[in-house]
């Protein structure tokens, strides 16, 4: 263990990882699926729809999806059953206790990533946080099975934050490190979305994909010589009940409502839009002022990947004209929204042409409503 006296408490990004599930389902095999369904429900239902007891389902088109969200596919861990109309949910054998989770197995897929991408051994590590929204179990810890499916000697805990668990679980590494608690932090987000939506509702079957990232934290001391300066993070929540999911233990005391379609993933997508938006662009510009960075000058925005229009109006605020692809690069359209790990995803993926002393940003935002913003600087 490094002696801490010789740490200088400043906080780096050393590296990242990166797991992509194997499979990926198109809007046109997504809709062909949902309209499959549909048409099923309405015929089976036909007589209730007549008599108007029922309301008939509306088919889902590719078109909408594309133009409303930016989204063109996203990867899921298991895809012929999410798209058979009769499950349209995951499916794969439930594990036993003795085995990998497999929420726990495509984290440390992408931890491990990060960690050979700069030579780091498990003993160089001193803490895990699994910084998610979709965790497979409330405990043991997902962080302690990946801490010790990577022998890493020290602690780890979970932290659940939605959409914005990543950064939130930077600050707090980045914390440690700057109080000397720790010297090297591994967050890791896996993100196994595709159980918790609702792939029968057509406001937002379209939106989720599943994928797993990893940010190793470090202190500037034993940072290898390519790293990432934080500058600064800040963090933010708001409560609102616009992005919601009720599942939890107490369904249990009413289980008449457990198969009620608020125990997965429901929102109010207009709202979010509208409310997120502001809320997140002028965070960003009251963060970039607290730092001294002119907003302007920064030379890539990593944001979180649920809509395309939102970060286009978001990148606009922030940088005082339309961004290019290569200032805010997208991701969402292979993706889809991977809730904490898309402005991850986007980060690992676009960052390597960057030069040092360029000044970027990795800024989350979702349910809770919970933002996070983390200013980085490429060293050099
Ligand atoms: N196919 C075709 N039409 C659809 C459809 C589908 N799958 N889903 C909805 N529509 C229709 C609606 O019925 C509505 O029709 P109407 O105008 O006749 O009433 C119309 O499209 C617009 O629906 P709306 O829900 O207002 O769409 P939108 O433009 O707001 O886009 C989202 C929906 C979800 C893509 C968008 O609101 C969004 O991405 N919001 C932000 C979400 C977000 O960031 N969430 C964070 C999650 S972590």
């Amino acid at each position: 263990m490094t002696d801490m006296t010789e740490m200088s408490g400043r906080p780096v990004i050393s590296a990242t990882g990166l797991f992509t599930p194997k499979d990926s389902i198109s809007n046109e095999e997504l809709v062909a699926s949902f309209n499959e369904y549909v048409r099923r429900y309405n015929q089976q239902h036909s007589d209730a729809i007549e008599a108007g007891e029922i309301t008939a389902l509306t088919e889902s088109s590719v078109e909408f999806i594309e133009k409303a969200s930016g989204i063109k596919a996203r990867h899921v861990m298991a895809k012929d059953p999410v798209l058979d109309p009769d499950i349209m949910s995951p499916r794969w054998p439930q594990r036993s206790n003795d085995e990998l989770s497999i929420l726990a197995e495509i984290g440390v897929k992408a931890a491990r990533q990060a960690l050979e991408k700069v030579g780091r051994k498990a003993e160089d590590v001193d803490a895990v946080l699994c910084a998610a929204s979709n965790m497979e179990r409330p405990y043991p810890a997902m962080a302690i099975e990946i801490q010790q499916a990577l022998g890493i000697d020290g602690f780890g805990f979970d932290m659940n934050v939605a959409c914005s668990s990543a950064t939130f679980g930077i600050q707090t590494a980045a914390d440690y490190i700057r109080a000397g608690n720790a010297k090297s932090v591994l967050v890791v987000s896996p993100e196994i979305t595709s159980g918790h939506l609702n792939w029968r509702d057509r406001d937002s079957h379209f939106i989720f994909g599943d994928v797993a990232t990893a940010v190793l934290v470090e202190d500037a001391a034993l940072a290898p010589a390519e790293h990432w300066d934080i500058l600064g993070t800040k963090l933010k929540t708001v409560f609102s009940n616009n992005i919601r999911n009720n599942f939890g233990f107490l369904n249990r005391a009413y289980p008449e409502e457990a198969e009620g379609a608020d125990k997965l993933f429901v929102q109010e997508g207009r709202k979010v839009f509208k409310e997120v938006v502001p809320m997140v662009a002028q965070m960003i510009l009251e963060e970039a002022e607290r730092l001294k960075i002119d907003p302007q000058s920064l030379r890539r925005l990593w944001l979180h990947q649920a809509n395309a229009g939102m970060n286009r109006l978001i990148a606009h605020r922030v940088l005082g004209h339309e961004a290019s692809d290569d200032e805010s690069p997208t991701v969402l359209d292979t993706y889809g929204n991977t809730s904490s790990a898309g402005s991850i995803i986007a980060f690992h993926l676009h960052n390597a042409d960057l030069q040092a002393e360029d000044t970027g940003l990795i800024c989350s935002f979702g349910a809770g409503y919970s933002a996070g913003t983390v200013f980085v600087r490429k060293a050099g």
